[in-house]
C-alpha cells in the first residue's frame, strides 16, 4: 500500500487531495495549520487507520520532519509528497511591505523547499516514487495584483525543473500542477480583497472571471485532485519535470 505526505491538506485543493488518496486506497499523512478544518475532515473521511493528521507550519523545518517522520512511523514508508501548502496576497512591486515579501517567500518557497527536503530522503529509502508541487498557472502567465505570488510560484516551477534532473537517478520523478482559478477558501478571500482594490461587487468579480475560462467556469480542488493522483501515482511514470496545466483553457486564451 503506497503512502503519501500532503502539506495544506486542512481545505481546498490540499483536502480534495487527501480524499481522492484515500478513495483510491493510499496511507495518507497531512500537516496544516489550520487545526479545526483538519479535525472536520478526519472525522468527514473516517478512516482513522489509513489517515494522519499532524498540525504544523511548513515554515518551521522542525514541525514538518515532525510530521514526515509521524507519517513514516505509522505507515512504515514515504511514497511521495504533494506539497502544497501555500497563500496568497494582493501586492504589487509599488505596494508591498518588507513583512508580507518575507511572508510569501517564507510560506510558498521556504515552506515548498522544507517540505521537499524533509520527504525526499524517505522516499528515497523506499526506493523512488514522486513528487508534486503545487505551482500555478502564474508559472505560465502573470496577473494583476499578484506580484510576490507570481514570483514565489514561477521559482517552484524551476525548482520543478532542477529537482527533476537531480533525483532522476534515485527513480524519483517531479513534476508541478499549474491549476487555473480553483473555487476554494483561498480565492474566496482573495476576490473580496481584489474586487475592493478595482471596485466592483464580489458578484460582477467572480462574473468576469468565470467569463475568462474556455469552460464558462473556474474549477473545483476535486478536479485538481485527479491530476495530482494521476502525477503521484505510477499511471504518470513516464513524466517528470513538468508542468501541468488543470485550467479550463484560461493559458490557450
Ligand atoms: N485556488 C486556486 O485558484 C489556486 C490556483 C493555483 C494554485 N493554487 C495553489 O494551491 C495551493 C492550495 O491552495 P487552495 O486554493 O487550496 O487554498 P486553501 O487556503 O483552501 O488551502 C491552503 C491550505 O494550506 C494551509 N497552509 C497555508 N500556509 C501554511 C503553512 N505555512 N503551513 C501549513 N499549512 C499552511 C492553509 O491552512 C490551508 O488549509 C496553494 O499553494 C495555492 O497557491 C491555488
Amino acid at each position: 500500500m503506497k503512502t503519501i505526505f500532503i502539506t495544506g491538506g486542512s481545505t481546498g485543493i490540499g483536502a480534495a487531495s487527501v480524499r481522492k488518496f484515500i478513495e483510491e486506497g493510499w496511507n495518507v499523512g497531512f500537516m496544516d495549520v489550520n487545526t479545526d478544518e483538519a479535525m472536520k475532515l478526519v472525522e468527514s473521511v473516517g478512516n482513522p487507520d489509513r489517515l494522519l493528521f499532524v498540525e504544523g507550519n511548513t515554515c518551521s523545518r522542525e514541525e514538518i520532519s515532525r510530521a514526515v517522520n509521524q507519517t513514516v512511523d505509522k505507515f512504515g514508508r514515504l511514497d511521495s509528497v504533494f506539497a502544497n501548502a501555500g497563500i496568497h496576497r494582493a501586492n504589487t512591486l509599488l505596494d508591498i511591505s518588507d513583512e508580507e515579501l518575507d511572508l510569501m517567500v517564507q510560506t510558498n518557497i521556504y515552506g515548498t523547499v522544507n517540505t521537499l527536503r524533509e520527504a525526499v530522503p524517505n522516499i528515497i529509502k523506499a526506493g523512488g516514487g514522486s513528487v508534486v508541487i503545487n505551482a500555478s498557472d502564474q508559472w505560465f502567465v502573470g496577473k494583476p495584483h499578484s506580484f510576490a505570488y507570481g514570483m514565489t510560484k514561477g521559482a517552484l516551477g524551476q525548482i520543478t525543473r532542477s529537482l527533476s534532473i537531480d533525483l532522476g537517478g534515485y527513480g524519483i520523478r517531479v513534476n508541478a500542477i499549474c491549476a487555473g482559478t480553483i473555487h476554494t477558501p483561498l480565492v474566496d478571500n482573495l476576490f473580496a480583497k481584489f474586487s475592493k482594490i478595482e471596485d466592483k461587487s464580489v458578484e460582477d468579480y467572480w462574473r468576469e472571471e468565470n467569463a475568462l475560462y474556455a469552460r464558462g467556469r473556474v474549477g473545483t480542488p476535486e478536479e485538481v485532485a485527479e491530476l495530482v493522483f494521476f502525477l503521484a501515482s505510477d499511471k504518470s511514470s513516464f513524466c517528470t519535470g513538468g508542468h501541468y496545466l488543470v485550467d479550463g483553457g484560461l493559458v490557450a486564451r
